[in-house]
């Protein structure tokens, strides 16, 4: 298994992501309003930011996710599903710091929105 080296791995990487989350009947309602062919490049563009510096993503993310109502047991499951995924297909040091990443902006939105800490 290879590392993540380009933008393809990443659009990669999040269609087996949404694939997986969205089988989650817990995680799936939450996606119900979204317009997935407007969110994916969205996603896409974020993650290539951190893995590479690259991608025009410009945005709020957390301001985002304040009307979803999200719970401390979506974020696990976000986490999990994240992580389950990239091992997956890819393995390095751009994959173990991806799911730092995940772990680390987990906890921060969590707390910004008052949760409980995902059991991460
Ligand atoms: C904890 C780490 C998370 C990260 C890093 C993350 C990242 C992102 C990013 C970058 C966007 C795009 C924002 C934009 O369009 O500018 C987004 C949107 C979204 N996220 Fe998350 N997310 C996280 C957790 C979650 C969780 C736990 C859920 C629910 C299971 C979720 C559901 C959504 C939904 C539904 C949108 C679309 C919001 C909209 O377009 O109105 N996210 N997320």
């Amino acid at each position: 298994m290879t590392d993540l080296t380009t933008v393809d791995d990443i659009t990669k990487f999040m269609e087996h992501f949404y694939i997986r989350l969205l089988s989650n009947p817990i995680a799936a309602p939450v996606f119900d309003d979204i317009d997935m062919d407007a969110h994916m490049p969205r996603v896409v563009s974020f993650w290539e930011g951190i893995a590479f510096g690259t991608g025009e993503y410009r945005g709020s993310p957390f301001e985002r996710h304040l009307p979803l109502e999200l719970t401390s047991e979506l974020f696990t499951i976000w986490y999990d599903t994240f992580c389950s995924c990239l091992d997956d297909l890819f393995e390095g040091t751009i994959a173990t710091m991806l799911k730092e990443r995940a772990r680390s902006i987990a906890f921060i939105f969590a707390h910004k929105l008052g949760l409980e800490a995902p059991s991460i």
